[in-house]
This record gives structure tokens, C-alpha cells and sequence, in this order.
């Protein structure tokens, strides 16, 4: 069974999860001198992002150390209401004392396909930049943190039902053209969500809580439910869900 911590509400969920960012912030700077985080995108993690940004949960993190990167983005241009750059810019980054050579953004203004190669580019180049903290294992980047949103479809990151993708063997960013949206994405693949050194999925609401239970319960079948591909070979996978969210499975 999975590993799931449960809170009463969105609110709850998004201060615990604060706490636990800070606490993975200041574990991994202590232990190799940097914070390497995959953002998520949709609108669960706003609050969370929001909170980071309040001096309460700011004054604990020491930003010059911190890398934000993002597991997935739209194909719009940054200023675009649907991008999950300006999401987590307008929540977090504006506000936080991180300098804009750690923010890590995937350029879909160049086209789709442009993007992605740029982005792996951006990949390889920091995490065997040598200085400390940038750590490549079995040849694959290994995120101290990849957060991960859920859809009702099950998808997670731009990893969507029936995507190739889900079946990439060596890319670690792929640009796809999801069938069900008519939209083109970029997203990180499992080669690279499955190397981190933790994984927290962020799951809120009750229109979630079916879908949540087929993934966590149901037979693996990852084709159709894609959140259920993503099991860390040496990292911690932790569910963080509200009580809506969980309201499906045994014992809620
Ligand atoms: C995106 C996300 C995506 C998201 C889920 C859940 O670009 O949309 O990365 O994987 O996490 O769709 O989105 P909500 O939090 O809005 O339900």
C-alpha cells in the first residue's frame, strides 16, 4: 500500500506540505549544498506556493540554494493565463529572494519540440555541472523533490492516458500533442520523475476521490492511470491528500 498522508482540508494539506518542503529544503542543503525541486502545475499546488512565499515558511529556506525546475508545461507563452510558470511565478516566485538564475523554466515560446530538447539541455548541464549538489545518477537526473498534481483522468505531470511517453526509455523531456486537450504539452518522463529522491503527489477534492482510489487500489495499469507509473527505484513516494480526496478508499 501506499505511503499517504491525509489532512482535514486543502488548507491543512497545503501547510503540511509546506512544512515538509522546508523540511526537504534543509535536509538536502545540509547534505549536498543545493535544492533541486520539479514544480507541478494546475491549481492544487497555488496554495502551497502561496504559503512558501509568507514569511513564516520564507525565512526558513535559504533561496540562493534552491533550484526550481517544473515536471511539465503547457505550450503557451509564459505570460499566458494557462502557464504553470506564470502560476507558480504570480504564488511564489515574485516573492520569494530567489535569484532568476535558479528559476529553471521550460522556454515553450520556442515551439514544442524546441522546448523540450532546450529543457533537457538544461537538465544535463546542471545536474553534471559539478558543483555540489548536482548529482546524476545511473545517468539520470536525480531531483531532491518532484511534486506532482493529479488529474481525474489520472494523468500526472503532462503525462496523459495512451501517451507514448509513458513508455520513453531514454529522453528525459518529451513535447506531445494530447489528443484529449487538442494542446501540446512538454513533459518530463518517467525515466527522470522515477530517479528523484522524493516524490510528493498533492491530491485535493472530492472529484479526485474515485480516480485516487483506482490508482492507489486498482490493478496497475499505468496506460490508462499514469499517476500509478510513478514509483521512485531509490526514492520516497508519499501521497499528500484532504480528506475529500481520500474519501474513496478503505478505512476514510
Ligand atoms: C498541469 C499539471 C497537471 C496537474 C493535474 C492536476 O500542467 O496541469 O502539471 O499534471 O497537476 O492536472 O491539476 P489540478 O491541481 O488543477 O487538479
Amino acid at each position: 500500500m501506499a505511503e499517504i498522508e491525509t489532512f482535514p482540508d486543502a488548507a491543512s494539506l497545503a501547510r503540511a506540505a509546506a512544512n515538509q518542503w522546508v523540511a526537504l529544503a534543509e535536509a538536502s542543503m545540509a547534505r549536498h549544498g543545493q535544492f533541486s525541486v520539479a514544480l507541478s502545475g494546475g491549481s492544487t499546488p497555488r496554495a502551497l506556493y502561496s504559503l512558501l512565499a509568507a514569511s513564516e515558511f520564507a525565512a526558513r529556506v535559504d533561496w540562493s540554494r534552491l533550484h526550481v525546475f517544473w515536471g511539465d508545461e503547457r505550450c503557451v507563452p509564459p505570460d499566458d493565463p494557462e502557464s504553470n510558470y506564470r502560476m507558480a511565478r504570480q504564488a511564489l516566485l515574485d516573492h520569494a529572494p530567489i535569484p532568476l538564475s535558479n528559476v529553471h523554466r521550460i522556454p515553450c515560446e520556442q515551439g514544442p519540440r524546441q522546448a523540450a530538447a532546450a529543457y533537457e539541455q538544461t537538465l544535463h548541464a546542471w545536474f553534471s555541472g559539478g558543483s555540489a549538489g548536482r548529482r546524476v545518477e545511473s545517468d539520470l537526473p536525480r531531483f531532491d523533490l518532484i511534486l506532482l498534481g493529479m488529474g481525474e483522468d489520472g494523468h500526472t505531470a503532462s503525462l496523459f492516458p495512451g501517451a507514448a511517453a509513458l513508455g520513453e526509455r531514454t529522453r528525459w523531456v518529451v513535447a506531445y500533442k494530447v489528443v484529449t486537450l487538442g494542446a501540446w504539452r512538454v513533459t518530463l518522463t518517467p525515466l527522470v520523475i522515477n530517479a528523484a529522491a522524493h516524490v510528493m503527489f498533492l491530491v485535493s477534492g472530492a472529484n479526485k476521490a474515485e480516480k485516487l482510489r483506482q490508482v492507489l487500489t486498482g490493478p496497475y495499469r499505468p496506460d490508462e492511470l499514469p499517476a500509478q507509473i510513478v514509483r521512485p527505484t531509490r526514492g520516497h513516494l508519499v501521497w499528500w491528500v484532504d480528506a475529500a480526496a481520500a474519501s474513496a478508499l478503505a478505512g476514510a
